[in-house]
């Protein structure tokens, strides 16, 4: 193997970027160094977010006019916050086991107007009982917020049941799919969601500094977004600052300069998984999370994600055995076998994608094998 490869087993974390997203991105940057603007007027600046707008809007089976592009999931989760800004007499609905960015933000709306949090519990495999968190949505639920695919452990949620229970009360239902979008099928209208945003370094496989959003038309025209700037007149180079008009389309959530590279190239690795065919996809890294289970029943571990049809994913978590650091693991596996995976609350955190290979995954238990003694 050569020197500078990696086995990156831990796209939930930080993914291989896609070549064409990395070329796209560097050749961006490039021109910028080369001279300022030079290469990239005020045309281009404008019409930038569009490429990724519009690959996104066919791997979510929505309209371009749905879709917006920020630099983080966390950015837009903040502004979708501030956005709705759930009234004070109103609670907010998620889990304990959710990524931070997906309570933080309302937690800090919630600090403003009084609003209470309601997270669901879990057990020691950070199971959540689906259950649990609709017997927290009552008739004073503004947001129920939700992680797709919860981070720890890969459980997956069934958006419709939620979206349905959040507006059986008049609620919104508010996505984080960065642990899922590019790595399983999402019609984002069939969803039921309210809005649903994915950072692009994970499953989508592009570099740091982009994500996307989908904001469903029925909520749209109401919403005000949190973070306002420049960007968020409907024309972008009549500059006045006594007036501002937002446009209609989701895009009324871009409000300033990102790195606009990084959506570029994003954009590219979004249409490469698109013309992979998103099915092919999910079908794939499924059948790369059922050998991570075969490696992981031959070895003795215990597996804690869920494994039903319904709520499993391609991040697979393994419980050590007792005594044995994951941190330390992770760490061995990465300096002495170039594998990535990730040490996540006491588990190893397996999340395979389009880029590995049976053989990856079989490199990584041959490796565990000896880190644990069982060769
Ligand atoms: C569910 C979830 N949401 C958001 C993020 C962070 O996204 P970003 O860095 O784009 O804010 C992560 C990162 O691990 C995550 O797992």
């Amino acid at each position: 193997m050569a020197l500078d490869t990696w086995t990156n087993l831990s796209y939930a974390n930080v993914a291989t970027t896609s070549p064409a997203a990395h070329r796209i991105a560097s050749e961006w940057s490039d021109a910028l160094a080369r001279g300022g603007a030079a290469e990239f007027d005020g045309e281009a600046e404008k019409n930038v977010m569009i490429p990724l707008r519009r690959a996104a809007a066919r791997m979510l089976s929505c309209g371009i006019e749905d879709v917006c592009v920020g630099s983080s999931a966390t950015e837009l989760l903040c502004s979708l916050a501030w956005a709705i800004s759930p009234p004070s007499d109103s609670n907010i609905v998620s889990t304990r086991a959710s990524f931070p960015s997906t309570v933080y933000p309302w937690r800090r709306v919630a600090e403003e107007s009084g609003a209470e949090i309601r997270l669901a519990g879990h057990d020691e495999d950070f199971y959540t009982d689906p259950g649990e968190i609709l017997a927290l949505i009552d008739q004073d639920t503004s947001v129920v917020s939700l992680s797709h695919v919860e981070y720890s452990n890969g459980q997956r949620y069934d958006l419709s049941r939620f979206a349905e229970a959040a507006h059986s009360v008049g609620a919104m239902l508010i996505v984080d799919a960065t642990q899922s979008m590019g790595m399983l099928p999402i019609d984002a209208r069939a969803t039921g969601a309210d809005a649903l945003v994915s950072s692009g370094y994970k499953w989508l496989r592009g570099t740091f500094g982009a994500a996307v959003g989908y904001i469903s038309p029925s909520v749209r025209g109401d919403l005000v977004p949190g973070l306002l700037g420049f960007r968020s007149h409907s024309d972008l180079w009549d500059l006045r600052a006594d007036r501002l008009e937002l446009p209609d389309d989701a895009s009324r959530f871009e409000y300033t300069t990102i790195h606009f590279g990084a959506a570029l190239g994003l954009a590219a690795a979004v249409e490469e998984l698109v013309e992979r065919g998103m099915d092919e996809v999910w079908r794939h890294d499924l059948s790369l999370a059922d050998i991570v289970v075969e490696g992981a029943s031959s070895l003795g571990l215990g597996v804690v994600s869920p494994l039903s049809d319904a709520e499993r994913s391609a991040i697979v978590s393994l419980r050590l055995p007792e005594g044995t650091s994951s941190e330390e693991i992770a760490r061995r596996l990465r300096d002495e076998y170039r594998i990535l995976v990730t040490s996540r609350a006491g588990l190893l955190r397996v999340s395979p994608h389009i880029d590995n290979d049976a053989e990856d995954v079989e490199m990584l238990f041959e490796a565990l094998a000896e880190l644990l003694g069982q060769t």
